[in-house]
């Protein structure tokens, strides 16, 4: 057993200060807010329940956690490792399928950038990620039930200069830092994403461009998400808004609506929130849906950048 003191960390593990991690197993915080690097674990081996254990553990513990050189991970791998968080979110269930991506061959693991566009790549639909930013958002958050966890596993990365980092916030954070009258007055208040549709066509997906083309773009869904949303696992409060939020709900004055919403939103996406992660081929990153927020800077589409996305589906907000 190789007993890890990692209380001596910026960002102590809370819980227990001593931590029992399985031989060759290691956890060190990032430089920044949030998230934990584990070392010695290939998610490519058949793993014993304690390494499981113990990588959830610190999963739950940061909402954010970075796996470096998973170059033997298949996607067929990737799949049973994003099981272990939940049953498999499948997209496209929403809005007629019109935010359907593309998929590795028989498996659920979706395909994001470049080589969804390869000639030969014999993909199920037509991919939306060619490059550019992608704004502070928690995954699939159109939907009423969004995925849970969410594992990307870089594939092809493009140097750091020509864009591609993306960025982790944490939510409980955020929520934390609010002055108490303002989380008295939250408490209990929902908002309204925009809709699959809208959510599709602004990411470029080729069914939504389809459909709006044909029917114009219709943005009003019934989905409505609780501004402070409770993990279900860790029981803690995260402010759980982002660029999806079109406006909360509830209020009678709509001056105060706006005035609200934009208050929040901005709290989000405060710098010292934010934690960069610059790719290395084949790094996994395992985030939860339910605490986190991330965006990602557009990049340079001369050089190719493939990611392989799967999801473990969650359970209805509360
Ligand atoms: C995602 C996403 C980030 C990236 O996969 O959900 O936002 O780095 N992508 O491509
Ligand atoms: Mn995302």
């Amino acid at each position: 057993m190789n007993v890890v003191n990692i209380a001596s960390d910026r960002r102590s593990l809370d819980m227990i200060d001593r931590f029992v991690l399985p031989e060759g197993m290691t956890v060190t915080a990032t430089d920044g807010p949030c998230g934990f690097e584990i070392g010695g674990v290939d998610l490519a081996d058949d793993l014993p329940g304690e390494v499981i254990g113990a990588l959830m553990w610190v999963f739950y513990k940061s909402g954010f956690v970075i796996l470096r050189g998973q170059d033997r991970l298949t996607p067929e791998r990737q799949a049973e490792v994003t099981e272990w968080f939940g049953r498999t979110f499948v997209r496209g269930t929403m809005g007629d399928g019109v935010d359907k991506m593309a998929t590795v061959s028989s498996t659920p693991v979706q395909i994001l950038g470049s080589a969804a566009e390869d000639p030969d790549a014999n993909v199920a639909a037509a991919d939306a990620d060619r490059g550019g930013e992608l704004e502070p958002h928690s995954d699939v958050q159109d939907y009423a039930i969004p995925p849970a966890v969410t594992v990307l596993h870089g594939v092809e990365v493009v140097p750091t200069e020509a864009g591609g980092n993306t960025y982790f916030a944490n939510l409980y954070q955020a929520y934390d830092e609010l002055d108490t009258e303002t989380k008295r007055r939250i408490e209990h208040l929902k908002w309204r994403p925009t809709s699959t549709l809208a959510t599709a066509y602004r990411v470029g997906m080729k069914a939504a461009k389809e459909s709006v083309a044909k029917n114009g773009l219709i943005d009003n869904s019934d989905v409505r998400h609780p501004v402070v949303r409770t993990h279900p696992v860790t029981r803690r409060k995260a402010l759980w808004l982002s660029t999806f939020t079109e406006e909360i709900c509830g209020l009678d004055d709509p001056d105060e609506t706006e005035a609200l919403t934009r208050k929040l939103k901005d709290h989000v996406v405060q710098d010292h929130l934010w934690q960069k992660h610059i790719w290395a081929p084949h790094d996994v990153l395992i985030w939860d849906n339910r605490c986190m927020n991330h965006w990602r800077e557009g990049w340079d589409t001369s050089y190719r950048r493939t990611m392989h996305r799967s999801q473990a589906n969650g359970s209805r907000p509360f």
